[in-house]
């Protein structure tokens, strides 16, 4: 009952549609336009493609009202103008340095001023490349993102229409699409309360995600996961009257053989964190619904890959579990056996995720012959003391897989920062009562590299990549394409990172 009524007070939109048209600005039906600007010479900015428009849809002079209101071109800066006939408005957009990233700010700025319009287009095409069209129209899409509660947000802007467009850009443009929105859905299962989000819940959204985007799907319940040994989904999972589920969604290109590289992407499916008996304080327990980001990326990641035409091989696993105290949950002292026959003693059941990481590590190491694995975590609150909230915590037992990530993270507009796994912390998850210990022990310090030292022998000889999203899962208020709540950090970089477009 109180389930229905929280999901009404929280009404899910549907991102803009992208259209490309080989019409101009004012014959594609547009309420608002967005023109670029330049900045530029000592004689002030240069108002870009479209500008030739402007005499007809705008009453006053846009050079001069520029000068007036200091406009200087940069990323993002925004001037309204009032339109005339069935143009309402013209937007005045900087494209600073003109880079992917001013584009994708300029298209964030946009984004913001159209909420409440219906079709919005832009003159972008005609001076950025398909990078920068790409991240102009990500940024659009991504900061579009908002949940109505209870009609208070304005809607999304409907429609972007990219004018003068080719065929040609239709790659680039729905590219960005499918990726915004693939992080639309994400940021969806991020924000879902848990009192409705729980792990049968989210392997729900994940079977109609496969449906969706022609995956394989299989769901483990609590009972398969302890006949086949899952020890730390069973462990974190046990406190909670709403049993743990593994999922497993394969993703195969169309040609695939026995060469086609696999990829074994493992996202942390915690759907609610109050750290179990080693319970959280009250403050730091309320953002713990969005303790499976890093799940709902790798289902955001994996909803995408058929539309991008990704050539390899994808097995996305999200081990989720809800990890609550009660007389059934497990105890500060407990030792486990993870999947891969690993003795655990389990310190602080608070440090939770990395028990269930390690299970879903270990089985894919054991079963699907990976040729890499990477997994995403809102692991640890030290890699937000590292990092803070603009960078990601990267690990990687092979350099080429870290500047791959590095790199692909650059040119979607998400900041990676590799860290080392530093061997002499390795001693601190020494343990006198089984293989480890799942926390350090002797007040060294580095929590984000201890954890991911722990993850790191699950990976075996696999090249390994950790990245804990902690720090910018989350954002608090809105900023260029990000708006408060949950970012989905990371749907990005993995999917330009598998399917350059
Ligand atoms: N889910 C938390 C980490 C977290 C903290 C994510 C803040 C996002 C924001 C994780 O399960 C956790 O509780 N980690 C502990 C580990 C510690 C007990 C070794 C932490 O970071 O305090
Ligand atoms: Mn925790
Ligand atoms: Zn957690």
């Amino acid at each position: 009952m109180s389930a229905d009524k929280t999901a009404s007070a929280m009404i899910a939109v549907a991102p803009p549609a992208v259209e490309h048209d080989p019409g101009g600005p004012l014959d594609v039906g547009a309420s608002v336009i967005a023109i670029p600007v330049w900045p530029d010479s000592a004689e002030g900015p240069r108002i870009g493609a479209g500008s030739a428009i402007l005499a007809e849809a705008v009453a006053i002079d846009p050079a001069e009202a520029l000068r007036r209101e200091d406009k200087t071109g940069k990323a993002g800066e925004l001037l309204r103008l009032p339109g005339t006939g069935d143009i309402s408005r013209v937007m005045l957009v900087g494209v600073g340095d003109g880079s992917p990233a001013d584009f994708r700010k300029a298209g964030a700025a946009v984004a913001r001023a159209a909420r409440g319009m219906s079709r919005l287009a832009s003159t972008v095409t005609a001076e950025a490349g398909d990078a920068e069209l790409r991240a102009f129209v990500e940024g659009v899409v991504l900061a579009s993102y908002g949940w109505r509660v209870r009609g208070r947000a304005k809607s999304p802007v409907e429609a972007l229409v990219l004018t003068r467009s080719t065929p040609e850009r239709a790659v680039a443009v729905d590219a960005a699409a499918t990726v915004a929105g693939a992080a639309w859905f994400a940021r969806d299962l991020v924000h879902t309360p848990s009192n409705i989000k729980d792990p049968a819940w989210l392997a729900d959204q994940a079977r109609t995600t496969a449906e969706r985007g022609g995956l394989d799907v299989r769901i483990w319940d609590e009972q398969e996961l302890a006949a086949a040994g899952f020890g730390g989904i069973v462990a974190v999972g046990m406190g909670s009257e709403r049993p743990p589920r593994l999922i497993e969604l394969t993703y195969s290109p169309p040609h695939a053989g026995p060469n086609t590289p696999h990829v074994v992407l493992v996202g942390k499916g915690i759907t609610y964190d109050s750290g179990g008996l080693s319970l959280k304080p009250r403050d730091s327990m309320v953002a713990m619904k969005t303790d499976m980001s890093g799940g709902a990326v790798v289902i955001g990641v994996l909803s995408a890959l058929r539309a991008l035409g990704c050539p390899m091989r994808v097995t996305g696993l999200i081990p989720a579990a809800e990890n609550l105290p009660s007389g059934s949950a497990q105890r500060p002292s407990d030792v486990i056996r993870q999947y891969d026959g690993t003795t655990v003693e389990v310190l602080n059941t608070d440090a939770e995720g990395r028990l269930v990481l390690a299970d879903a590590i270990g089985y894919a190491v054991a079963t699907k012959d990976p040729d890499m694995i990477v997994d995403v975590a809102t692991l640890t609150g030290a890699a937000t003391v590292a990092l803070g909230r603009r960078h990601a915590a990267l690990y990687a037992t092979a350099d080429s897989l870290a500047d791959a990530l590095v790199t692909a993270g650059a040119a979607a507009g998400e900041k990676l920062w590799r860290m080392p796994l530093v061997s002499d912390y390795r001693e601190a998850l020494e343990s006198d009562v089984a293989d480890v210990a799942h926390i350090e022990t002797r007040r060294m310090g580095g929590g984000s590299i201890t954890a991911a030292l722990f993850l790191e022998r699950f990976a075996r000889d696999v090249p390994w990549a950790h990245l804990d999203i902690a720090g910018t899962g989350r954002s608090d208020g809105d900023s260029e394409e990000l708006v408060k709540g949950g970012t989905a950090f990371g749907v990005r970089t993995l999917l330009y990172w598998l399917s350059p477009a």
